[in-house]
């Protein structure tokens, strides 16, 4: 799919809240379908990839069903899954795989997981290797990349894991495997990775074993939870406020969780204009209102290391900020990018010089020289967040910038198109011919064919 940005033509006003937060939502459907009695969720994110986490609780016996923003999930009990009658498919789901994997590997029956072309790309021996320390029997195609062939196996070791690597999809991954192990299961990471496992574990009855752990056996109730609008997406608009001139936006309900608001210190510290307005919470998590206002030409700073976790998925959309922000913007420590839905260190490295940006890629990183954005042709490559940057950069950009690769936004940003639209930006279908032109609706509700 490709859409065009031009250059937004008045400032950016108004507000919105963003959808559900997609990290949040995966885990409130597992966990409320591992759970004894019925949850109710209200916000959750229906995204592509939120489905294809609900349709693999489905085929393993959840019942769900929605009551406008609602939705009632009818758990099954931590030991009541049922095998599934075929594969299940995560698509393009990183955190619906790693996670489910963790609870599949200590059920009494085999399953297998796939996903899409991009998922079956990236890494599960992360994974695979602890799970494995907990005696999960687990094949993958070569490279340790999916399918995940699982050979239920219960019960599980509980284990202490030093993680080499800061991820929340590994740690979250061996807590709910940890729920079906004997004893403690602990992890511990380099740096600390989002933590909305542990926080949501208590609220559906699971005490914490010290910061970051569980004991086997624990037995999950039902809850009542309301997901938090999600801070990566809300970026590509507080992004789009910093960047336009004039602009003044408002972003109610947004998650704010301290594992994940490293977008607004970088934003901070590049000198835009940003507020957190009445800070409270949803259940566990931190919520706020954001407001973002123009401050004129951002700066380029150097971002540290530490912070990689908290903005992990806001860096292709910070990297497309520094592109129009004065001096050079150096990030190091991030060669996880590499192994995200694309190897996302390549495809905005790629696309911004076709935009006329100046840079210097670097195996975990990137120096990227501001300037002015030009007009052109750039690939999102498929990738929802790297397709979303593009379009924000061609707010500001000299003329038109045609992002294709823009298929799966609804991954994880349905409405991305209408809400940046409905404040004002320019972003649309590409209705220059061909392929995509045809996907595009006629005006005034003329039928086709006629
Ligand atoms: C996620 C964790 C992050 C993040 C991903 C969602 C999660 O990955 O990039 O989009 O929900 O646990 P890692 O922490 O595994 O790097």
């Amino acid at each position: 799919m490709i859409l065009v940005a031009e250059p937004a033509a008045a400032p950016l006003r108004g507000e919105l809240t963003p959808p559900g937060d997609k990290s949040v939502s995966h885990r409130a459907v597992i966990f409320a379908s591992l759970a004894h009695g019925q949850s109710r969720i209200r916000g959750l994110l229906e995204s592509e990839d939120v489905r294809a986490t609900a349709g693999a609780c489905r085929q393993l016996g959840m019942t769900a069903r929605q009551n406008g923003n609602e939705w009632i999930v009818q758990g099954v009990g931590e030991k009541g899954l049922q095998a599934p009658q075929a594969p299940l498919d995560m698509g393009n789901s990183g955190t619906a795989m790693r996670l489910l994997a963790g609870v599949l590997a200590a059920q009494p029956f085999n399953s297998e997981l796939i996903g899409d072309a991009s998922l079956s790309r990236r890494p599960m021996k992360r994974i695979v290797a602890p799970l494995g320390l907990m005696g999960a029997r687990i094949e993958t195609a070569a490279g340790g990349r999916p399918p995940l062939r699982i050979t239920g196996t219960a019960p599980l070791r509980g284990i202490a894991y030093e993680s080499p690597i800061a991820s929340a999809q590994v740690k979250s991954c061996l807590l709910l495997a940890g729920l079906y192990a004997s004893g403690h299961t602990t992890v511990r990471e380099p740096l600390p990775s989002r933590n909305h496992t542990e926080l949501m574990l208590p609220v559906f009855g699971v005490p914490l074993f010290g910061d970051c752990g569980v004991t086997g056996g624990s037995r999950l109730r039902g809850a009542d939870l309301r997901v938090p609008a999600d801070i990566s997406s809300a970026a590509f608009l507080m992004v789009a406020a910093a960047l336009v001139p004039g602009s003044d936006l408002l972003l109610r309900d947004v998650g704010l969780n301290q594992t994940r608001d490293g977008i607004l210190q970088a934003l901070r510290a590049m000198g835009a204009d940003v507020s957190v307005l009445d800070p409270r919470r949803f259940g566990g998590e931190a919520v706020g209102d954001v407001r973002v206002r123009y401050a004129g030409r951002l700066t380029g700073v150097d971002i540290p290391a530490a912070l990689v976790p908290s903005l992990i998925d806001e860096l292709p959309v910070i990297l497309a900020l520094a592109a129009a922000a004065s001096g050079t913007t150096r990030l190091r420590g991030a060669a996880e990018l590499r192994v995200k839905e694309s190897d996302r260190l390549a495809v905005m490295a790629r696309g911004l010089e076709s935009l006329g940006v100046r840079l210097k890629e670097y195996p975990d990183g990137m120096d990227v020289e501001g300037g002015s954005i030009d007009s052109g042709q750039v690939d999102g490559a498929g990738d929802h967040r790297c397709a979303m940057s593009f379009c924000v950069l061609g707010q500001i950009a000299s003329g038109a910038v045609t992002v294709s690769g823009c298929e799966n936004i609804d991954t994880s940003y349905p409405g991305f198109v209408a809400d940046l639209s409905g404040v004002g930006g320019n972003v649309g279908p590409d209705v220059s011919g061909g392929i995509a032109a045809e996907a595009v609706p006629e005006p005034f509700g003329k039928a086709h064919g006629q």
